[in-house]
């Protein structure tokens, strides 16, 4: 487990008076993709994407939501000696497990390799490895089709030893990173990063955000998706979308996607007319929620979205379950699937039940108990589910 956060989920939206008037539907049937954008990184052809989240986003759950219509996923933040030293020696550092960051086959592109760390030269040789990566695990050169450099990571043992959000302090610092790990990946291989509004609340802290941005496209990055917390904010507190809306009015010209509080697919559309981001990164809002990518596109094709049924919800959570045990083993599946069958449970109709069920599970008999008990036969409860605006307002 790398970059970690709170991943409950919270009451308010975010700072952003008079988004909730926005026509969601409107937007989502208007929306015109940037074109730089598919062709920076082919596939990428829809303005949402599931972002990196430590402990969750690992082949698996990237795999399930690419199948609900996710076109982009960046894997969770890894060390640059973790990769370096090829995962070993980092185990009890609290930091991105090599493991989670592995790309999972021909289903899991386009997909973006994030790296965090503290010194440009190794973050360079760690963002070429990634590149090498690419020829060793796809012949085509495609595994990763993006290098994503973290400079936003809040969690205390990252920053206090110069990695991820502490760069935000240190805006000189940062732009070395950058430029070496630019210099080191091969140019049709998009850089991008992933940055927070500032350090704290301070102006300085916002001087430090735009030396920061602005060097980093001057450096030649592609993009930056921004999140509208300060690291001292950590994940509490609402993300501003007014500091994105005014940062993309202030660089028109720049690839800019923005993340924090999207917790349901009108909240992605939303935020694109609120911000003017060109994509939205989807981070909590699609734990246990594969459906908002689904969702998502139906609004785009101008249709209403739609929740899904018990028989969907249980043939997701079945696919999600074979390919957790595909990419981490029986034993760590089923654990692993705890945290994910607690977050399904939302769209159940008896929802608190079937999360204490999901919580009690240590084993993968336990899990298709769970299953059959709550999920039963798919063609008695087909037709059920839990009604959209509960789903929209969660
Ligand atoms: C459990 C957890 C793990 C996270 N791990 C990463 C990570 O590895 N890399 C990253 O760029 N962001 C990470 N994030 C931040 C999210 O990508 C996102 O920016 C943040 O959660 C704000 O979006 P939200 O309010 O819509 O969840 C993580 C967040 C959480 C809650």
């Amino acid at each position: 487990m790398g970059c970690t956060g709170n991943n409950a989920t919270p009451p308010s939206p975010g700072i952003a008076p008079g988004a909730d008037s926005i026509d969601t539907a409107a937007v989502a049937r208007l929306f015109q993709m940037d074109p730089r954008i598919p062709a920076l990184a082919p596939g990428f052809d829809a303005p949402f994407f599931q972002a990196g989240l430590a402990g969750y986003s690992d082949a698996a759950m990237r795999i399930i939501a690419r199948r609900f219509g996710c076109p982009f996923c960046v894997t969770e933040a890894l060390l640059d000696r973790t990769l370096l030293a090829g995962g070993r020696g980092f185990a009890k550092a609290d930091l991105g497990e090599l493991h989670d960051n592995v790309p999972g086959g021909e289903e899991d592109h386009p997909l973006a390799g994030q790296i965090m760390g503290s010194d440009p030269d190794e973050m360079a040789r760690a963002a070429e490895k990634m590149v090498r990566w690419n020829a060793t695990h796809a012949p085509d050169g495609a595994a990763f089709q993006a290098i994503d450099v973290n400079l936003a990571c809040p969690v205390k043992k990252i920053r206090t030893k110069a990695r991820g959000g502490h760069w935000l302090r240190d805006p000189e610092g940062a732009i070395e990173i950058l430029q070496a790990v630019r210099d080191a990946v091969p140019e049709h291989i998009p850089v991008t990063l992933k940055i927070r509004r500032g350090s704290d609340d301070s102006p300085e802290a916002e001087r430090n955000f735009y030396v920061l941005f602005d060097a980093a496209y001057e450096l030649g990055c592609a993009w930056a998706t921004v999140h509208g917390r300060t690291v001292e904010q950590k994940y509490v507190g609402p993300s501003r979308w007014t500091f994105l809306r005014d940062l993309v009015k202030a660089r028109p010209d720049r690839i800019i996607f923005g993340s924090g509080d999207v917790w349901n697919v009108h909240e992605i559309f939303r935020m694109i007319e609120y911000t003017g981001v060109h994509a939205v990164s989807v981070a909590r809002g699609c734990i246990g929620n594969p459906w908002i990518f689904r969702q998502a596109r139906q609004m785009l094709a101008g249709d209403a979205p739609t929740a899904p049924t018990l028989t969907e919800q249980r043939d997701a959570l079945e696919q999600h379950f074979e390919l957790s045990v595909a990419v981490n083993g029986e034993y760590k599946a089923s654990y692993v699937m705890r945290k994910f069958g607690v977050r399904f449970a939302q769209h159940h109709p008896n929802h608190d039940a079937v999360r204490k069920g999901f919580i009690a599970v240590n084993s993968i008999e336990d899990w298709r108990a769970v299953l059959d008990e709550n999920y039963g036969a798919a063609d008695e409860l087909g037709e059920m589910s839990a009604p959209i605006s509960q789903l929209v307002s969660s």
